[in-house]
């Protein structure tokens, strides 16, 4: 019987669900869990044997920040997952091959969250044309007793109706970001009371730094509840006025006095990682981070929503091409010249989040320029300068 691949119709809710729970059973959703989760701004790719799925990749769409000045439509896949009995069979590479060509003209990019780069897991997705943009470290910092002035626990009811101190802090610590999806009003109340509580059942702890009366930061601290009143406690979401790090060790360690460890997740780029020298940390190695992966769906979509005008190149044609594709990055109405960018697919992944130092790219031939002129390599990494990514917890679902 051969296998059926289509987009997920939502009468597929229950037999998916129940599928995936049965791979991933660590992390269970129950149905309510899962249809509130699948109620907007999602899809998924199903394949079906027998009329039962019997592989799904669920898909929630999102505004997602790659610049400051740069938003992508970004399809982030979850719980990819195939029926254990006809896994390597081409099954889940099948799947992703159909979900790029169904989301066609539906979005620019494709993400993931994947750990464990020597496992299985990820090689199927960088086999499958999503490229690391981004490495999450965990750091776990142990329990402590001392004392930490200006940090209040807050209620939660307290910490959710007060929104606008949260989101201005936020843009202060990481307004030079990207590497998330778009923060509004309501953004943390309706994660932590939609897909954190009933889906994945974490219970929050939201801790606020104040000074002179006034909050300078907060922490949001995550505790599954299947996890044992001792075990460890995620940071799912850290943020400081003025990016500084003394408030956030302050907030850190306030959260290492609830009597658990906790792991804190973050990236290089993070304004906040010289947090780990003030708390004596090392730097944890790569072989235990987790990636962003990506994987441009609409190279044309996407430029324009990345490229910065740069008046060097306000009359060049700029085009891209990999050994599987090509498109156009710039598109003037009476071009005098062509300039095409040629690279590989996980140097176009980087190039289209801005994730990539052009210009110094060029200099070490990772990519190379066909119909450039001198200066060309600047201006063009002025029209996509790099950003730095920084990754929270919160975002995850
Ligand atoms: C990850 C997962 C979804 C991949 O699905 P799959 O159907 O096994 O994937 P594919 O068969 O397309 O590819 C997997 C491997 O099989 C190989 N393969 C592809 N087509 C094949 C075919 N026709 N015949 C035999 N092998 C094949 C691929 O080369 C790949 O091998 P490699 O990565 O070791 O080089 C599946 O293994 C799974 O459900 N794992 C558990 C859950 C999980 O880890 N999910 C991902 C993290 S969220």
């Amino acid at each position: 019987m051969p296998i059926e691949f289509r987009e997920y119709v939502p009468a597929d809710a229950e037999p998916v669900c129940d599928l995936l729970n049965g791979i991933f059973t660590s992390a269970p959703m129950t149905q309510e869990g899962w249809a509130a989760w699948a109620s907007a701004d999602f899809t998924a790719h199903v394949a079906v044997l027998d009329g039962e799925p019997v592989g799904a990749i669920p898909l929630c769409r999102r505004t997602y920040r790659a610049a400051p000045d740069a938003e992508v439509v970004a399809w982030v896949e979850h719980r990819v997952g195939v029926r254990e009995d006809l896994r390597d069979q081409g099954v889940g590479s099948c799947m992703q091959a159909c979900a790029k060509s169904f989301l066609q003209g539906r979005g620019d990019v494709l993400l993931v969250y994947r750990g464990a780069e020597r496992s299985d897991g990820y090689r199927f997705y960088d086999n499958n044309g999503l490229h690391d943009v981004a490495y999450i470290r965990t750091v776990s910092l142990e329990p402590t007793d001392a004392k930490i002035d200006g940090v209040r626990w807050l209620d939660p009811d307290e910490f959710l109706a007060a929104d606008a101190p949260w989101l201005a802090i936020f843009h202060h610590c990481y307004g030079h970001c990207g590497g998330f999806p778009q923060r509004g009003p309501g953004y943390l109340r309706r994660l932590v009371r939609g897909i954190w509580k009933g889906a994945i059942r974490t219970h929050m702890a939201y801790a606020v730094l104040e000074e002179a009366g006034q909050p300078t930061g907060y922490l949001v601290l995550g505790q599954r509840q299947a996890s044992p009143s001792d075990g460890p406690r995620q940071v799912m979401e850290l943020a400081v006025a003025d990016g500084s790090v003394d408030r956030a060790r302050r907030l850190l360690l306030a959260a290492c006095g609830r009597g658990a460890p906790v792991h804190y997740r973050l990236t290089a780029p993070s304004p906040l990682a010289p947090v780990l020298d003030d708390l004596g940390v090392a730097w944890p190695p790569r072989q235990g981070a987790s990636m962003i992966m990506a994987h441009v769906l609409d190279i044309e979509s996407a430029a324009r929503k990345v490229w910065r005008p740069v008046p060097a190149l306000h009359d060049v044609e700029v085009r891209v091409w990999t050994p599987l594709r090509e498109g156009v990055l710039h598109q003037p109405d009476r071009p005098a010249r062509t300039l095409t960018i040629e690279l590989k697919e996980p140097m176009l992944s980087r190039l289209l989040l801005r994730r990539l130092d052009l210009a110094a790219a060029v200099a070490e031939e990772r990519i190379t320029l066909c119909g450039a002129r001198p200066g060309d390599p600047d201006a063009l990494a002025r029209a996509l300068p790099p950003c730095p990514w920084v990754y929270h917890q919160i975002d995850y679902l």
